[in-house]
């Protein structure tokens, strides 16, 4: 891989500059006027900052390796250089976004018909867990856009007749780093190998690898490097907390959040099926009930508030057996975090709501234990190890991991 080169986050730059960037409209980094629309229509009203460095690069040919905090617009970043791409030279089964989750993958689908509705654009999901079939017919239509889990991508390129990415211009990974990761090694191999070298790569993710092996799987050509947050950074308008709990208190415990709810507040509850990319509006508190193993999981798990320049919360309960896992995270994270202030009279008088909280996370932890344990012995359908399985209720239309408070 060439040397990538390095654009410095604005925050670094003198201030002149600074705002300079932050006047810049999508129009100023060359975007077509119906997409300028399209976002207009979005609700999108300037560029964020990852959507700023990224682009214009992404609008001259050149590959991106985007690193921005979680929240901060990096699909837009992808979509309209593809989609900007895409209306000057219209054709089919032009772009392939792959990403780890097939909630993500429908979520991803939804921007890019968001943004493309009035160009026509058509995309196609290809996931594990659904009919292999109408996703056949889906690609024998030739969509412009796939968004595809690796494994099932994979599927349809070895069984479906007529079905191949020769063509294909563009390519990008979203939530790079976990993509390039060793459960996806075989499967993301097979799909590099069938489509052109002579395409644009794009990755992006909140938390990138350095491994320039890893990277160099990618086959990225002379790449820039857009990064607007450090390695692991989390967003500066959540408030993080953490909750000293003594194991065996934990589910008592969990009635402190009640004063949330009071408040009419919206609670995630996070495992790690509600880890990676998905983009639940109005989610104001993050609620880590079990420490994540992997620190980079707490960056993307808290990532699911305080988003799109919103305020939000997180509670990451420790026991005496998560200290070290929660002093990781600290340092990975480069922030100590303050405890969360609760009055334990306050909780003993709300024990009425405490049970039916108790009740609730039994039943969550029930479900999330069943679905992972289908999801296992669910064969061929291996491709989202991380587990988004029970957010994929979302995507049904069924309830998810939220609750909304009285
Ligand atoms: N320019 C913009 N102005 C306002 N809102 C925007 C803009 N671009 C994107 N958004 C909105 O911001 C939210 C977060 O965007 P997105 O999901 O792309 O974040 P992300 O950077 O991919 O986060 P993650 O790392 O968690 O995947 C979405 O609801 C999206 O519609
Ligand atoms: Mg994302």
């Amino acid at each position: 891989m060439a040397a990538s080169t390095e654009h410095d986050s604005p925050a670094e730059a003198p201030q002149s500059v600074v705002e300079e960037e932050e006047s810049k409209t999508f129009k100023d980094l060359g975007v077509t006027d119906v997409l300028c629309e399209a976002c207009d229509q979005l609700g999108w009203a300037k560029p964020t900052k990852i959507q700023i460095e990224a682009i214009p690069l992404a609008i001259q040919g050149r590959d991106i390796i985007g690193l921005a905090e979680t929240g901060s617009g990096k699909t837009g970043a992808f979509a309209l250089p593809i989609l900007n791409a895409l209306l000057e030279t219209p054709q089919r089964l032009f772009a392939l976004v792959l990403t780890p989750t097939r909630e993500l993958a429908f979520q991803i689908s939804e921007q890019f018909e968001a943004l493309g509705s009035s160009i026509g654009v058509q995309s196609a999901v290809i996931v594990g867990g659904i009919d292999s079939m109408s996703q056949s017919l889906a690609l024998a239509k030739k969509p412009h856009i796939v968004i595809a889990t690796p494994g099932r991508l994979i599927d349809h390129l070895e069984n479906t007749k007529g079905f191949n990415l020769r063509a294909l211009k563009y390519l990008v990974m979203d939530e790079a780093d976990r993509i390039l990761n060793m459960d996806f090694e075989t499967e993301v191999d097979k799909i590099l190998k069938v489509i052109p070298r002579d395409r644009k790569t794009f990755l992006f993710s909140a938390t990138m690898t350095k491994k320039v092996q890893k990277l160099q799987r990618a086959a990225l050509k002379n790449p820039v490097k857009c990064a607007v947050s450090s390695k692991y950074q989390t967003v500066e308008k959540l408030q993080q907390y953490y909750l000293f709990i003594p194991s065996k208190f934990k589910t008592k415990r969990l009635g402190s959040l009640n004063k949330f709810k009071a408040k009419a507040r919206s609670i995630l509850l996070a495992t790690d099926v509600a880890s990676r990319g998905l983009d639940i509006p109005h989610v104001d508190v993050v609620v880590n009930f079990d420490i994540p193993t992997h620190s980079k999981d707490y960056i993307h798990r808290v990532g699911r508030t305080a988003r799109a320049g919103r305020s939000g919360k997180s509670i990451t309960f420790v026991t005496q057996y998560d200290v070290e896992l929660f002093q990781r995270i600290e340092h990975l994270i480069g922030k100590k975090l303050p405890v969360f202030p609760t009055q334990d009279e306050e909780v003993m008088m709300l024990t009425e709501r405490v049970t039916e909280a108790q009740r609730f996370a039994r039943m969550e932890l029930r479900e999330h234990g069943e679905k992972k344990k289908r999801s296992r012995e669910d064969a061929g359908d291996n491709d989202d190890t991380e587990g988004a399985i029970g957010v994929r209720n979302k995507v049904a239309g069924g309830k998810m991991k939220k609750r909304k408070g009285r």
